[in-house]
C-alpha cells in the first residue's frame, strides 16, 4: 500500500489525476491480496490495472508527441518496459498463482519504479509541456 500524498506531484493537473488513480487501482489490488480474495477477483484487478497503465501511457505519449517533447523515446522506452515487466507479472500469477510473488512485484518493483518515473521522467516531461500556454490548463 502506499498513501497517495506521498505520489510526487507534477506541474501538469491531469498527469497527477491519473497517477493517483492508478495508485487508487493498485491499493485495491494489494488490499484484495491482503484479505485473501479469491484467484478471480485478483485476476480482475489486475487486468483492471494493466488498462489503467496502458491509457495512462498512451496519453502522455500523446502529449509529448504533440509538444515535440526532445526525451519521447526514451520516455517511452521506459513506458514500454514497464508495460512489458508488467504484461509477464500476469502470466506469472495466472500460471502459478503465487500470491507472495505478485504482492512482492508490485510494491518492490512496480510502486517503486512508478516513484522514480514520475520522478525522473514525468516531472521534467510536464514541466517542458507547460511552457506553452495551451497545455497550462491540462
Ligand atoms: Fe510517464
Amino acid at each position: 500500500m502506499i498513501e497517495t500524498a506521498h505520489i510526487p506531484l507534477v506541474s501538469l493537473e491531469s498527469m497527477n489525476t491519473t497517477h493517483l488513480e492508478e495508485v487508487a487501482i493498485l491499493n485495491t489490488l494489494l488490499e484484495s491480496l491482503n484479505s485473501n480474495a479469491d484467484f478471480k477477483t485478483v485476476s480482475e484487478g489486475f487486468e483492471t490495472l494493466l488498462s489503467h497503465m496502458q491509457q495512462h501511457f498512451e496519453s502522455e505519449e500523446k502529449l509529448m508527441q504533440e509538444a515535440q517533447y526532445p526525451s519521447f523515446r526514451m520516455h517511452k522506452g521506459d513506458h514500454d518496459k514497464v508495460l512489458n515487466e508488467a504484461r509477464y507479472a500476469e502470466m506469472e500469477w495466472r500460471n502459478r498463482k503465487d500470491v507472495d510473488a505478485l504482492r512482492e512485484y508490485l510494491e518492490d518493483e512496480l510502486l517503486v519504479w512508478l516513484d522514480q518515473h514520475i520522478k525522473a521522467m514525468d516531472t521534467p516531461m510536464a514541466d517542458f509541456v507547460t511552457q506553452f500556454e495551451k497545455y497550462k490548463g491540462f
